[in-house]
């Protein structure tokens, strides 16, 4: 299958990573190079590092961006940043973009286990070649920690209906595919509640992926191998991912805590660089109407002021 992903508030992150002809840029979530195939074009004497954990993703953006020399890629995590910037011999770059989450082409490929409307194993791992998948956990986690990953990563209302139907379905047969598992939601949940198999689906890919385990770490060293005035650009596609993006961008800011009426700072506090985007940048209408996958989203940019 043809990899298709449509690049989200490209314009925005473009604009806002203000590219260098000679800088260094990484995409820490390449996916099919839609981003990046417009970031390579403005760069001339520098150089793109692009990072993915799944190969799928390497190989249709290597394939995209063959043309040109100055790319490197990538197989790994952006939690892993500094480690995969360090090991191509370089200490600092000029911009770093993080576009979470899955590529539409993850949800439409069949074979992947990441949709409800698509028969398959349910695997949902990003990295096949390593960690527990969608079936592990379905079949394995106990009732609570179940209920628990539904409520925390799906914010779903039935999570505890839903867990106890998951219990007794594998005590009859081991659950192994997605229209095995959308068939106990629909068991478990009122027939107008659609959005509990979205929310049911994406709670188990986060927890499959660790989606939020690494975010901090991505987050912390992307800032710290920043030159001066790089920036950081990072779209989420859920309030969870948000929240841990905004939170810590204003740690990193750092916050003088002295009194008022102290003439001059003491309290030594560290600032890492500023936050650019007091709210985040949401998609455009037009953008919204086009691609109804950007309707969640939401772009944060943060610049390294040394
Ligand atoms: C929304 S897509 C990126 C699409 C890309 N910006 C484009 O325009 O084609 C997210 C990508 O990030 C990858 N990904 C998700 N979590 C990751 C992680 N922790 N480390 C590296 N890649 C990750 C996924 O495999 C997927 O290819």
């Amino acid at each position: 299958m043809e990899f298709k992903h449509e690049p989200i508030m490209l314009n925005e992150c473009i604009e806002n990573l203000s590219i260098k002809k000679d800088g260094i840029y990484v995409d820490g979530t390449i996916g099919g190079a839609g981003h990046s195939s417009r970031i390579i074009e403005k760069i001339e004497s520098g150089l793109l590092i692009g990072v993915d954990r799944d190969l799928e993703a390497i190989a249709a953006s290597k394939k995209r961006l063959e043309k040109y020399e100055n790319v490197k890629f990538v197989h790994g995590k952006h939690e892993d940043i500094k480690e995969h910037v360090n090991g191509l011999g370089y200490e600092k770059v000029d911009g770093i973009l993080l576009d979470l989450g899955v590529s539409s082409y993850q949800i439409d490929e069949g074979t992947r286990g990441f949709s409800y409307t698509k028969d398959a194993p349910l695997d949902m791992r990003m990295d096949q070649s390593e960690g527990i998948s969608a079936k592990d956990i379905v079949n394995t986690y106990s009732k609570e920690d179940l209920e628990k990953i539904f409520f925390e990563y799906g914010e779903e209302k039935f999570s505890k209906k839903i867990a106890e139907k998951i219990l007794k379905a594998r005590e009859e047969k081991e659950i192994n595919t997605t229209y095995e598992l959308a068939d106990i939601i629909r068991a478990a949940v009122p027939k107008n509640a659609i959005d509990s198999f979205k929310r049911i689906f994406q709670a188990l890919r986060i927890e499959v992926n660790g989606e939020l385990k690494g975010l901090k770490k991505a987050i912390c060293d992307s800032v710290s191998i920043l030159n001066d005035g790089g920036r950081l650009c990072i779209i989420t596609f859920h309030s969870l991912e948000d929240r841990i993006v905004k939170e810590t961008f204003l740690e990193l800011q750092g916050k003088c805590t002295c009194p008022k009426d102290f003439p001059k700072c003491v309290c030594g506090f560290k600032s890492y660089g500023k936050v650019i985007t007091r709210k985040p940048i949401i998609p455009s209408e037009a953008e919204q109407e086009s691609n109804s996958r950007s309707r969640s989203a939401k772009l944060r940019v943060f610049e390294r002021v040394i």
